[in-house]
């Protein structure tokens, strides 16, 4: 389907350089298409109930005192719903750890909250998605 859109001068300007930066490849429509299709699975992931995807990563200083052991264990207890994990040894202290989730939109944020919490854990990010369906 085709419609036109109407957008001040200055914000279509900054638009058509996101187009360029996006490579060759992409033109308006298509950039505009991706940026509805993220709009649409940001939101899905926001639905409780919904089956999304989550990408968590941390970064924290093994050093302190049982925080690997306590990564560890919410993992085991998480089993479930924890698909994947790969550890990045940062330099001498840090480690960056990358946990892949699955399962229930709700389930998902609450546990990558429980990570999240744990004493040591320096700084965090989830990241959820969704196939997307048949957008
Ligand atoms: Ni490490």
């Amino acid at each position: 389907m085709r419609f036109s859109v109407a957008m001040p001068e200055n914000l279509l300007m900054q638009f058509d350089q996101l187009v360029a930066k996006r490579g060759l490849a992409k033109n308006r429509s298509e950039v505009i298409r991706d940026l509805v299709r993220e709009a649409l699975v940001e939101e899905e992931c926001t639905v409780l109930g919904r089956e999304v995807m989550g990408t968590l990563t941390i970064v924290y200083n093994h050093h302190t005192t049982d925080l690997q052991n306590k990564l560890h264990d919410i993992q085991h207890r998480y089993l479930g719903s924890i698909i994947s994990s790969m550890h990045v040894h940062l330099d001498a202290d840090n480690c960056l750890e990358v946990i892949v989730l699955r399962g229930e939109s709700g389930d998902v944020r609450d546990i990558a909250n429980i990570l999240l919490g744990v004493r040591g854990v320096k700084n965090g990010k989830l990241v959820t998605t969704t196939t997307g369906g048949n957008l």
